[in-house]
Formats: C-alpha cells, sequence, structure tokens
C-alpha cells in the first residue's frame, strides 16, 4: 500500500475505529470510504445487546454516504486490531458491490500490515441487478 491517498484513508479507518461500539465481541472495527470526489465517509461497528442487530463498520459507512447523496465511490479501507488482516463480511461485499462496484479495498491492521484488493477478487462471480 505504497500511495499516499491510501494511507489517509487507512487513517481515518483507525481513528473511526476508536470509537466502535463492540462491547458483546470486543472485536473493533473501522471503515473509511472515499468518494470520486475525494471525501471520507467513515465508519465503525456498532452492537446492540440483541446481537443480530449490530452493523459492520463498512455498512454504517456506506450507508452514510449513501444517505448524504453519493453515488461514485473510488475506495474503501478496513482497521482492525487483529494480526490477521480483516476482509468485509459477506453481505457487506454484497451492498459494497451494487453501491460502489469494484473498488479498491485496503486492509490493515494496527501494526501497520496492510493488503489492498479489488471488491471483485473478494466477491468474484456476484449476483447483482444484471441477473435479475
Ligand atoms: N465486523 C465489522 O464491523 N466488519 C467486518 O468486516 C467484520 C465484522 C464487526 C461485526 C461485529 O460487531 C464484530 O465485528 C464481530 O463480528
Amino acid at each position: 500500500m505504497a500511495s499516499e491517498p491510501a494511507r489517509s484513508l487507512v487513517s481515518s479507518a483507525r481513528k473511526a475505529r476508536t470509537r466502535a461500539r463492540a462491547g458483546y465481541s470486543g472485536f473493533k472495527v473501522g471503515a473509511a470510504l472515499q468518494t470520486n470526489g475525494r471525501k471520507i465517509y467513515s465508519g465503525c461497528n456498532i452492537e446492540n445487546a440483541s446481537y443480530g442487530l449490530s452493523v459492520c463498520a463498512e455498512r454504517v459507512a456506506l450507508l452514510k454516504a449513501v444517505s448524504e447523496g453519493v453515488r461514485k465511490f473510488r475506495a474503501l479501507a478496513v482497521v482492525t486490531g487483529a494480526e490477521k488482516l480483516t476482509p468485509p463480511c459477506g453481505a457487506c461485499r454484497q451492498l459494497l458491490w451494487e453501491y460502489c462496484g469494484d473498488i479498491a479495498v485496503h486492509l490493515a491492521n494496527l501494526k501497520g500490515k496492510a493488503k489492498t484488493y479489488q471488491l471483485s477478487e473478494l466477491l468474484p462471480h456476484a449476483f447483482d441487478k444484471r441477473h435479475l
């Protein structure tokens, strides 16, 4: 992950992670989504006593942006404290594909380990409106 834009996106995700409400799992996640206009929308995971209502960091960031009218995205960063890099869950991949298309996905941890994927690598053979 050499590029400066990726570094600043990861740093936004890292900051968002500090706001995670992850009292049940203890697993704090931060996400940051960059628009084509280079604006950044961030999100953290928000858990609930009714566990199934918990929302992932990626979906919080995505829904914030979409609800503000953003329609074009460039990249996503996801940061956790885990040794093994954390990719978006399956449900988030599906939503990201629908609203962002084949964006770059930068995964990073707190130790500075990082790897970049295209969303199409994380969600091959995606189901989308072309199949309807
Ligand atoms: N989580 C995310 O926010 N994003 C991911 O990419 C993986 C999982 C959250 C959901 C839950 O609050 C906690 O991490 C443990 O699964």
